[in-house]
């Protein structure tokens, strides 16, 4: 079975082009939390983790990222489980660069030969002949970066890899990548109350590199009832995390949060979000609640 993501709510997020030739709709999903306690293991509930992976493609997710750590490789697993074969428009971004010994324990690790292995063992996890977007998830300080990137350069040119991004990188570290390879994307933590990431973002956004905020809702804190989108969200009509998750994709042009979740009903409600349109009065209001 093929699910298209040809139409559904997250199509009213707009498209992105990453690398300028991989069209995504802007609002994703992250695959994280379909895997066990601590991003270890199997799911709870391993039906809803395909539904939920098989519902997001339904509803126009057409990025889903994921990465050989979680669980490791449960997720990746999962993914391929619930979709494959791919529809053409589906784009499965992974990552690589850390090892995992145990629930929460995660130790970054860039050597060439780990990052070429690991490559391998995604494409035939996740049933791919490439992958569209190859991350490294975190850069390796036991390792000179032009190593780290030499490598994903060399699997990009042997077909392996289409598109190279970064993950959890300053500024500095983005510039210097860039004069070793090309880097199409950055995914840093960023969300309304933990904007750390603002000078990666608008470097991201004057050059058009996509910019992937993790923790988009926060880990939920941003979804609650209680928490500080719940006024505002209950005079709109819309769930807290609509609000968080609207306020990003209007942030920048270049921003495509991955909300995660496991369950199909937040799924639904999260993806509701890319059609939520907030007036400029809401989103300065937004934009002082997080600070
Ligand atoms: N590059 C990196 O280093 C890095 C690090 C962490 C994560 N990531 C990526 O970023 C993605 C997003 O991060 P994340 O999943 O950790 O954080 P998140 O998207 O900010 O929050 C997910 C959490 O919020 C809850 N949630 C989701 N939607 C909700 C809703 N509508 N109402 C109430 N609660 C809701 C989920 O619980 P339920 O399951 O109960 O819905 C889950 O616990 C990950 O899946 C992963 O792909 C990357």
């Amino acid at each position: 079975m093929t699910v298209s993501s040809a139409s559904g709510p997250a199509q009213a997020s707009g498209v992105f082009p990453i690398g300028g030739d991989l069209p995504v709709h802007r609002l994703g999903f992250g695959a994280m939390q379909l895997t066990g306690t601590g991003v270890w293991g199997e799911p709870k509930d391993r039906p809803e983790a395909i539904r939920v992976l098989r519902r997001a493609v339904e509803l126009g997710v057409n990025l889903i990222d994921t990465a050989d750590s979680y669980g490791p490789f449960v997720s990746e697993q999962l993914i391929r489980e619930a979709l494959h074969p791919y529809a053409d428009d589906v784009v499965i971004a992974t990552k690589g660069g850390f090892a995992r010994t145990g629930p929460g324990e995660w130790h970054e690790l860039g050597r060439p030969e780990y990052l070429r292995q690991q490559t391998e063992l995604s494409l035939r996890h996740l049933g791919l002949e490439r992958i569209d977007l190859y991350q490294l998830h975190r850069i390796d300080p036991q390792v000179p970066l032009a190593d780290q990137l030499g490598e994903l350069a060399r699997l990009r040119e042997e077909g392996k890899i289409r598109h190279i991004g970064l993950s959890e990188v300053t500024v500095e570290q983005l510039r210097e990548a860039r004069e070793i390879v090309e880097i199409v994307s950055v995914q840093n933590l960023y969300n309304l109350v933990n904007r750390k990431a603002e000078a990666v973002l608008d470097y991201a956004t004057a050059e058009g590199i996509a910019f992937i905020p993790w923790f988009p809702i926060a880990t939920g804190q941003l979804a609650r009832p209680g928490g500080p989108l719940d006024t505002l969200a209950k005079e709109r009509g819309a769930a807290p995390a609509q609000l968080a998750l609207a306020w990003l994709l209007r942030r920048s042009p270049v921003m495509l949060p991955i909300p995660g979740t496991s369950s199909v009903a937040h799924l639904e409600e999260n993806t509701e979000a890319a059609r939520i349109r907030l007036t400029d009065d809401d989103f300065e209001t937004l934009s002082a609640i997080g600070l």
